[in-house]
């Protein structure tokens, strides 16, 4: 009997993620026998436990929450886009390198054009938060030919550290209190980066901001409207999305990268989202 290519997702806390689910139903698309399995590492031993598990033979990992950073140290390569964003969120583990790589920019934006229908050429964004997760998609944003992408963040110091890493005169810094101000009131993308829904906190985005806004997109998901889908339904944004589908298209990129072929999204996407829906 053949024994699976291995791969996992590490992070802390890890019971949750849908990963496994998702490159299970990858794989089924090209009859490939994979295992993949949910490695739950000590906040202080994300080396240790990678390494036990390259020494078992795993191929690749995801990297998840808070490990990002780490995973990105612990690659002996990077790949640009995971260069340009100084975290990884997906590792390929070579006989004698490791190839850190992130798959969430491409993600997101794959999500937006493919499924979403959205234009991003020429766009004016904005981008709440100035964490991991804003700094992971800024490069492939500004790659889609933004016109300008303001970064939001409630600690505005965070946001002029980000924006002064890209040196890009489209990218801006502000923190809530400055989306009063004219030139900060229209955008046509609103992104949500932070960890804002997880705690199911509203954000001090003034209504006009959602009321001009074409779609207003958080990175969070969950079965029903997050909180953030919440609030800018209510403040008058005529369109929201949660990021499931970006979640299914990094884990495309991650497949593609680690197996040299990307799967179909469409359909795994409509199987999570009835799995959510019911509850599952
Ligand atoms: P991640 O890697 O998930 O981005 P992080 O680096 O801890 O995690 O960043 C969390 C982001 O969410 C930050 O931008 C944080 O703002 P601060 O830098 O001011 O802390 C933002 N955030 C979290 N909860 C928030 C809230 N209730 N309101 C506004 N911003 C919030």
């Amino acid at each position: 009997m053949t024994v699976p290519d291995r791969y996992a997702v590490i992070g802390n806390p890890v019971a949750h993620s849908r990963s496994p689910a998702i490159h299970q139903r990858f794989a089924e698309q090209f009859g490939d026998t994979i295992s993949y399995e949910r490695i739950l590492a000590p906040l202080a031993e994300f080396a240790a436990t990678l390494d036990r598990f390259r020494a078992a033979g795993g191929l690749g990992v995801n990297v998840t929450v808070p490990f990002k950073l780490e995973a990105f140290a612990y690659a002996s390569r990077h790949s640009a886009r995971a260069a340009a964003s100084g975290a990884a969120n997906c590792l390929r583990l070579a006989a004698n390198e490791v190839i850190g790589d992130n798959t969430d920019g491409v993600g997101l934006v794959t999500d937006l054009r493919s499924r979403l229908s959205v234009n991003l050429a020429q766009a004016s964004v904005l981008l709440l938060g100035a964490g991991g997760a804003s700094r992971g998609v800024l490069r492939a944003l500004l790659d889609c030919g933004v016109a300008r992408l303001v970064i939001c963040n409630r600690t505005a110091a965070r946001a002029y550290e980000l924006c002064a890493l890209f040196r890009d005169a489209r990218v801006q810094a502000c923190d809530f209190g400055q989306l009063d101000r004219e030139q900060h009131r229209h955008f046509d993308l609103l992104i949500n980066a932070t960890s804002s829904s997880l705690a199911a906190a509203d954000l001090p985005v003034p209504g006009q901001v959602f009321q001009t806004a074409q779609l207003a997109y958080d990175m969070f998901y969950s079965a029903g409207p997050t909180a953030f889908m919440t609030q800018a339904r209510q403040a008058g944004c005529v369109r929201t999305s949660d990021g499931l589908g970006m979640l299914i298209e990094q884990a495309a990129e991650s497949y593609a990268v680690w197996r040299g072929k990307r799967p179909q999204t469409a359909p795994v996407y409509e199987w999570l989202r009835a799995q959510l829906a019911g509850g599952l």
